[in-house]
Order: C-alpha cells, then structure tokens, then sequence
C-alpha cells in the first residue's frame, strides 16, 4: 500500500494530503489541493480549452487567485464595485498526470467558488458550466481522462459589467480540489450531522451519509463511523451493513449517543469529529472526515434566541467578503484576522451577506465560536443590476441553494438559512409564492435551523406576506418599527438583520459638526451621525433594541469597509435613470466599523462599549486644530464604565454618567418625525475650546478610576514606527504578518495629518502580499510596494515562499522621516 502511494505522488503531484487519514489507509482516496501550478491570461482565446493550445507565454501562479484586485483602479470599472477591473474575461489553464494505476475508478474537480460563470474542460471536452461565482460545484472528470497521460484543465471566467452591487473578485478565488474516489463512494457532501438531543450528561448525533455506487453492480459494504472529540479520543464508534444495487444511491442513517458531551458555545467551541469509512471486507472504499458540533438552538416569542438553553442576543455584524488589499483570493489567516477584530469589538455574530461565504470563513466560526447567518442570495427574478444573478436565477437558484445548504450544514456555527437580502420581489403581491417555494426547498434539505430573509421594504414585505413564509423574518433599518410589528404579529420573531449604515472615514473630523452628506474631500466626518436616508446612529439601535427586548439583536451595515459601494459617495439618483452615479475617486465602503485595513474607527468602540465588559473608554477626535485655538471641539467618549472624566491639558472638565448625562445627536433616520435630536445615552460629551497638548479620559467604574485613553497633539512628524500583528510565520506562502506603518513625531504622537508615501522593501525571500491605508478614496494599487499613510496610518501584509528557511526583514521609508524596518521569523527556519 505503502509503494503504491509513493508511486503515485512521484507520478501526479497533486497529492499534497488535506485530511489526515489513519496510517492504514490508502492515501489516494483522499482529496488533494489542485492549487499549484496554473497557467492565467487574461482575455478571450479562441481555443483555450483545447489540451494542444500553447500557453507557454502564459503567467504561472497558485491558486486562490484574485486578478481584479491587481488593479489598477480606474473609473470604467464602475466605483460601485469598487473601481478595479472584475469583468472581462480570464482563462486558467493546468496540465497533470493521472497514473495508469488509477484507471477504474472516478476522478472529480472540486472548486470551493470561481468569479464567475464559469465553464470546465477537460482535454478539450466540457464536463460543467456554474454561473454563481460563490457556490462551490464538484465536477466528473472520469470520462475524459487520459490515464498514464498528460491531461490539461480548462477554466474561463467570464465576469460582467454592471453584474454586482460591491466589488466581487474575479477568477478561481477560492480553493480547488483534486478528489479520487472508487465506485462505490460517499456523495459530494454526502454527510449530515445533526444533534436531535443535546445535554452536557448525554446527546444524541444522528448521522446520514448518502452512499453512491457508480458500478454495474450491487456491492455489499460497511459504513463504519467514528467519531473524536477534540482531544483526538474516540467517543462512539458506529458499524453498519448496508447493500446497494448497481448504479444507484442510498441513504444511511446511523444514531449514536455520546455520554459527557463537551458542548459547542461561544466561549468554548468545542467541535467533534466523525470519521467515516467505507468499507468492502477489508478494503477501503472511501474515507471522509466532517467536523461538527453538539450544541442546540432555540428561537421563541418570549425567550428569544436561545443557545444550549442560555439566551443570547445578537451582536452581529453584516461582511462582504473580500479582505480588503488582498482582495476576494481567501486566506485563512486574513479571515481569523477580521473574525479576531470583530470578537475583539464585542460581536457574537456573522451575517455573510449577501452570498455563500467561503468555507474557510465558516470553518474558523466554528472554531472561534461565532453564530452565523447563511445567506444565499442578494436578488431573485427581479434584478438591481442589469447583469445580476436574476439571469441565472430560474435555471439555477434551486440547485444553488440546496447547495449552500449541503455544504454547511454541519457548522455549528449556523442558526439560521436566509433565502435573500432586499428582494424586490417584495413589492409583488405574488412575493409570497416565490419565498414559499425557496422556505420549501430550504426544508427539504435541512429543518433543524430557521428560514430566515433580510427586508427593507416595511410594510409591502408584511402586506405581500413574504415574512409570513420565512420563520424568522429580518428587518433592514425598521428600528423604529419593531414595536409596531410585534404589535401587530405578537407570535413573531424578527431581528435588524441591517442596522446603522452608519458612515466615518478613520481619524477623519469635520468641524462644526455636519448635517450635510458630502465633503469635498471625499471623506465622512467620524463622529457617526451620517449616512443614506436610510440609515441611523448606532445609538438609535442601541434605544430600540432596548425598548424591544423580544427583538432577537441586530446585524449592524458593517463590520469591516469592504471594496465597491462608496455611499455617500455615489448612489442611485434620479439623473442616472436609478442607476449607480460615482463620486470618483471614491470607490470604497465608508460604512464599515473597521476600515479596510481593519483599524477601528471610532463607531468599533462605540459598539464595544455597549457589548463588551472588559472595561474600556474611549475618546474622540484627535487632537490636532492648530488655526483652531480657542474654537470650540466637541469631545465625544464611549465607555462601558459607569462615569468618565476629562482632562484637557491637565484640568479637569468634569464627570460624565453614562446614561444619565446624555449627548444630543441630529438625526437622519427617514422615520425620525420630530426636529429634535436623538438624545444619546451611549455617548458623553464636553464642549472644549481647543487649546494644543493633551486630551485624556479616565473611566470609573464603582467610583474607581479603572482605565484611561489620552492623545496628545502631534509635533513635525519624524520617523516611521512598524508594528507586527505575529512575527513568525509559516513558511507556506499563505500565512500573513500584517505589518501596520505610523507616522509619528519626535515622542511617538500619531502624526494624523501626515500624507507621507511610504516605500517598503523586502530584505530576503519575503514578499509584500498587499498594502493599504483605509482611504476609501486612494488610487493607490494595493497589490504594490508603496502606499500613503491616511490619518498618520498604512498597512504591509507580508507572507513568504513555501519551504524558505530564513528569517526576513521589511523596511519602510519615506522622503523626510527616519525610516524603520522589523524582522520576521519563520515557523520553519532552519537552526
Ligand atoms: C442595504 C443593502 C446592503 C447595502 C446597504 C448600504 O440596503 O442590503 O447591501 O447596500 O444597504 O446601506
């Protein structure tokens, strides 16, 4: 067994092994990454999907791959979908050998997702098209396969213009998979595991594994299922004898109980494994690992969302998926990294709008202990964008959904299915028919969660009764409508699956105070009072949530700024014919609670002061007015504390109460009716006239000052600092240090103001990944070696080749400042 496995990873090369099967097994039924090694060009070739086709002249890369966000950004790429090039054509191409050896049995290309409409050929023959750039398909190759050959894969993507509300990624962005099974194998997402009883003292896990048997005859096999706690220690173990006739299907159901159960929740994740093997007497058939958790979920009109038993309110947040410089390629590290940030923030939840995450990104919610939303789609039949997902939508949406569904649904980290965001179909009196259909389908596949959708439209959602088919229906922006809808449908139970769609631009103020949307810098004042017509300061969440205890929370409009949709800067107007108008150079979110590079705004501690405990304050703006003196500023802090003082330059301005002393904030909700302003229990804040030097805030909590927050007006800025998030990485050409760049005065005071354009340099085998600065507005190339500070910051994300073995160092430089560098160490290095 041994030899025949080494033969064939000298003769294919694609067996670098994701899942670890006991020793025993026969290594090549696993599934092996088909990242390395492609061949991409952009642009139509007439016959790049023949095997003879010369793609010599080709760029040769790995996989995930991302070509939109190499840029450069420009304008006729649409801002809307964040000003870089997704659309237009791209080919992949890859040559492997399959041995002799492997003839007989059943060859699949797996691919996790691929920007889009994408079609697939082996040698020159189709084997599938999938139109849906975030779904993942698996793909027979059996037929075309030449065994003891050379044999070459085919891919086009064909992304089009005007397809997508925010910057989608282009290309073969998601992992892809070579998998080899025998004839009698687990189907493609074949495992489903639910936990019909869930005690710490005893559960209950139901397991089905569709079994498939593509020979011409009935096979005789034992499915034999184990399952590992985290610790690796087998807790159940499962045989079952089952026969399956020629060419068919059949389901197995295994029910298996595990004493002492280790429950997954938020502060401990805890996740099993089961093993299943498929076996003929001795001979493995097929091999799958599935991870899963034991936990149990509860919705109810009065106790609302329940998890084990204990209620939890949503903290949630919204994200689109791409990384920010990285753009839409995923990266595990890159996604722990926002996840992290996000948990760090207070948040509990993830609503992956408005599409099927990466499974990376669900993976690491299992892992992290975060709630997930899943959401399928952004629009059905009736489009928002002329080339949307409504073309695809009737010969595909079923297929994708169940999908989704199958692919997920063993992360314990998902609560709830949603069929939709903002559908215009809610404006349809027959709206309802198409929910049904998309709850029933939804069902089908999986009844242990919640159908769940996202609306905007209040009341035609409810009067067209498409919230009558979901379980749960979301409401977008209806803070000031939750009483009434509970009112009127008292057995309900909704949530704000988008909330805020607050804007702020990092380290950006704009004085005095702004009621207008637009500033001609293109950025939007931090203090979060601005946004769509339809939006609202965090706080008016904060208040109606409180006044609604049976609202299960809220996923606030975002956790990160993501490319596209640089609202205020753009929008539908009525001169454009509803189509998307630009502001350019802005072509990025301003909504996002961390900006692109995940450095907090100010919002990210107002949400942390309302959701976290560790005691934490903090104060805005920054204090650097110079030609302001004397002028008043206003001073904003948020804390979870119960009272904070400020100091300015030493004297005392006096004690604030958090709830008690509150801060006038103007309003711009559309269901705001009074001229008043909201008056904010979630802020405090003083009226000082600026005077240069130090501004600090002291929180108390019991009458104890317990933590403090002070920032200095800055002096000339003089040198770069550098500071890393990890300073050893691996060295697998995936794991990321991110480097963030500040420029501060002679003491080390954040130089806001600064603009300095930054050179990075790479010392040794490293590689800059991405650069950024969080300036929704710059042109600068984020795949490059240079970037501007915006508000005194920028950031380096570094990686490094596979198999380096020495540590490397990047230095960062600019005209006028002492310059700076810091060393990386790899995980792998020799001694
Ligand atoms: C919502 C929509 C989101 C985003 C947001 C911006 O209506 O669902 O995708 O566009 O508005 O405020």
């Amino acid at each position: 067994m041994k030899i025949k496995y080494i033969a064939l990873l000298l003769l294919i090369g694609i067996w670098a092994c994701s899942k670890q099967a006991p020793k025993e097994d026969i290594i090549i039924l696993e599934e092996s990454s088909f990242n390395e090694n492609w061949k991409f060009s952009k642009g139509e070739k007439a016959n790049g999907m023949k095997a003879e086709f010369d793609d010599s002249s080709w760029r040769q890369l790995d996989l995930p791959h991302d070509w939109a966000i190499e840029g450069p950004f420009d304008e006729k790429y649409n801002a809307r979908s964040g000003g870089l090039p997704f659309h237009g054509i791209g080919w992949y191409r890859k040559k492997f050998n399959v041995p002799n050896q492997l003839e007989g049995k059943k060859a699949f290309v797996h691919f996790e997702g691929v920007m889009n409409r994408a079609e697939v050929w082996i040698n020159g023959q189709k084997i599938g098209e999938r139109p849906y750039g975030y779904i993942g398909f698996q793909l027979d190759m059996t037929p075309y396969l030449k065994f003891g050959q050379e044999n070459t894969i085919a891919v086009k993507c064909a992304p089009e213009d005007l397809s997508t509300r925010w910057y989608p990624g282009a290309g073969i962005y998601r992992d892809v998979w070579f998998e080899y099974k025998e004839p009698v194998h687990i189907a493609f997402d074949g495992t489903f595991i639910t936990t019909p009883q869930v005690s710490k003292e005893k559960s209950t896990v139901n397991i089905k594994t569709e079994v498939k048997n593509t020979s011409e005859q009935a096979v005789k096999f034992t499915l034999e299922t184990v399952i590992l706690n985290q610790k690796g220690e087998q807790v159940s173990s499962q045989n079952t004898v089952i026969e399956i006739s020629a060419n068919s299907e059949s389901v197995v159901e295994q029910v298996t109980e595990i004493q002492d159960t280790e429950l997954w929740d938020l502060k401990n994740p805890h996740l099993y494994k089961a093993i299943s093997r498929i076996k003929n007497g001795q001979k493995l058939l097929d091999f799958e690992e599935s991870t899963f958790g034991i936990r149990e979920i509860s919705f109810s009109a009065d106790q609302g969302f329940r998890l084990n038993g204990e209620k939890v309110r949503f903290q949630g947040v919204c994200l689109h998926h791409d990384q920010g410089p990285l753009g839409a390629a995923v990266n595990r590290r890159a996604k722990e990294r926002q996840l992290q940030i996000m948990k760090d923030m207070g948040v509990n939840a993830i609503r992956t709008s408005h599409n099927p995450p990466s499974k990376t990104l669900l993976n690491l919610c299992d892992e992290m202990g975060l709630l997930v939303i899943d959401e399928a789609f952004d629009c059905w039949r009736k489009a928002k964008v002329e080339n949307g997902y409504n073309k695809f939508y009737d010969e595909w949406s079923e297929r994708d959904l169940r999908d989704m569904i199958r692919r997920d649904r063993n992360h314990p980290s998902i609560i709830m299915w949603s069929i939709g965001n903002e559908i215009l179909e809610q404006s349809s009196k027959d709206g309802w028919k198409e929910t049904r259909r998309l709850a029933r389908i939804t069902k089908d596949e999986d009844t242990s969660r919640p159908v769940t959708a996202g609306f905007n439209y209040y009341p035609a959602s409810v009067i067209n009764k498409l919230a009558h088919e979901v379980d749960i229906p979301g409401f977008n922006y209806k803070p000031m409508k939750y009483k009434e809808i509970l009112e009127q449908h008292p057995d309900w139970i909704i949530y704000g699956s988008e909330t805020s769609s607050c804007t702020s631009s990092r380290g950006v103020y704009h004085f005095p105070i702004e009621t207008y949307k637009k500033h001609e810098s293109l950025q939007v004042t931090s203090y979060d009072l601005i946004g769509p017509v339809w939006s609202s300061p965090p706080d008016l969440d904060f208040d109606m949530l409180a006044e609604n205890p049976r609202v299960l929370g809220e996923f606030i409009w975002t956790g990160f700024d993501y490319l596209g949709e640089p609202t205020p800067y753009g929008g539908r107007d009525n001169s454009t014919n509803g189509y998307w108008n630009g502001d350019w150079p802005s072509h990025s979110s301003y909504f996002g609670a961390a900006d692109l590079c995940g450095f907090p705004k100010d919002r990210y501690f107002l949400y942390q002061s309302q959701w976290t405990e560790k005691p934490m304050v903090h104060v805005l703006p920054h204090w650097n007015w110079e030609g302001k003196e004397g002028e008043i500023i206003p001073v904003h802090a948020f804390t979870n504390c119960d009272e904070v003082e400020l100091f300015v330059n030493g004297k005392s301005y006096g004690k604030k109460v958090k709830g008690v002393d509150l801060t006038p904030i103007p309003m711009i909700h559309r269901f705001w009716k009074s001229d008043k302003p909201l008056m904010s229990k979630y802020r405090l804040s003083w009226d000082v006239p600026y005077q240069a030097g130090t501004i600090k805030v002291i929180a108390y909590k019991d009458g104890k000052a317990i933590v403090e927050k002070e920032i200095s007006t800055a002096g000339k800025a003089h040198h770069i600092e550098l500071e890393a998030d990890r300073t050893l990485i691996a060295s697998d050409n995936k794991d990321l240090s991110y480097i963030t760049v500040k420029v501060v005065d002679k003491e080390g005071n954040l130089c806001y103001k600064a603009n300095n354009n930054i050179k990075f340099e790479i010392e040794g085998k490293g590689k800059i990944a991405g650069v950024g600065n969080g300036n929704a507005a710059s042109l600068t190339p984020l795949q490059g070696d240079q970037m501007e500070v915006f508000s005194g910051m920028a950031l380096a994300i570094l990686k490094v080749d596979k198999g380096a073995k020495e540590s490397f160092k990047l230095k960062a430089s600019a005209e006028g400042l002492e310059s700076a560098s810091i060393q990386i160490q790899l995980k792998d290095m020799a001694l």
